[in-house]
């Protein structure tokens, strides 16, 4: 499986394809400029160099947002949401009937130079709604990583978060499951339809006053559920 990621040299993007890259999936980190991408991945690749895994670094590259959407069979956006529809519009032409959107999006206020800590309204009814409603026909939308602080993805710890993915497409749904769970200490759980990624979305700014007020990096963990949830 190829991963674009969109946006992915900002903290939330380059955790994902670090964790990714050394799960040997095959990542190609995507910016507006073709050069920050591949500094942003040549940075990735050196962590992992780090670590005496020299064939898996080799497997990150970085290209600009349209060739790297282009070349993916995942394409995982993770961009702020002043940039969301836009970034979107424009890597129209880019997707391929076929691909999975994943959209880590959260609309925080401070995207309106508001608090980090509130979320603005969203007139379909969430970031990955709207995401929904802006890719060609043929892509599947899914919503995911939005509980995961990019401060836990940059390190080689086991994360200690739960995913919930969202997405009207199952199969899509559950093949991104499958990518979350790739990353140590993730549990992954089927959120329902993509209308749920509203209030997933919303945690976050919940998790972000809490992160300010207690001075940490927080996760979420569903409990009480049967062990096939967290598998299937
Ligand atoms: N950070 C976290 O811990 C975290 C956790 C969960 C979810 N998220 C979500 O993940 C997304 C990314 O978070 P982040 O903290 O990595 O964001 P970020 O650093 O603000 O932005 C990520 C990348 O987006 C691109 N970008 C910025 N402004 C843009 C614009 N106006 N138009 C097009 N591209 C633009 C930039 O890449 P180029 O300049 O290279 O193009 C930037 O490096 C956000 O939607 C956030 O809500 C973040």
């Amino acid at each position: 499986m190829t991963i674009a990621i969109v946006g992915g040299t900002g903290p939330e993007g380059s955790g994902l394809a670090l964790r990714w890259a050394r799960a040997g999936e095959k990542v190609i980190i995507g910016s507006r400029s073709a050069e920050r991408a591949c500094a942003a991945a040549t940075k990735i690749a050196e962590q992992i160099v780090g670590t005496g895994d020299y064939i898996r670094a080799s497997i990150l590259s970085g290209a600009k947002n349209s060739v790297a959407c282009d070349g993916a069979d995942v394409v995982v956006l993770t961009v702020p949401f002043e940039a969301h529809a836009e970034t979107l519009k424009q890597l129209k032409n880019s997707f391929r009937p076929g691909q999975i959107l994943v959209d880590t999006t959260v609309p925080l206020a401070a995207s309106v130079g508001g608090r980090a800590t509130r979320t603005l309204g969203v007139w379909q009814g969430s970031a990955a709604q709207q995401a929904a409603e802006v890719v060609p026909e043929g892509i599947a939308v899914v919503a995911a990583f939005h509980n995961v602080s990019s401060e836990l993805l940059k390190g080689a710890d086991p994360i200690d978060c739960d995913v919930i993915v969202c997405s009207d497409d199952k199969e899509a749904a559950k093949k991104i499951r499958e990518l979350a769970r790739k990353i140590p200490g993730i549990r992954a759980i089927d959120g329902g339809k993509l209308e749920n990624a509203r209030t997933v979305e919303q945690i976050t700014a919940l998790m972000i006053g809490m992160n300010i007020r207690h001075k940490g990096h927080s996760g979420i963990r569903i409990t009480g559920l049967p062990t096939e949830a967290y598998e299937i």
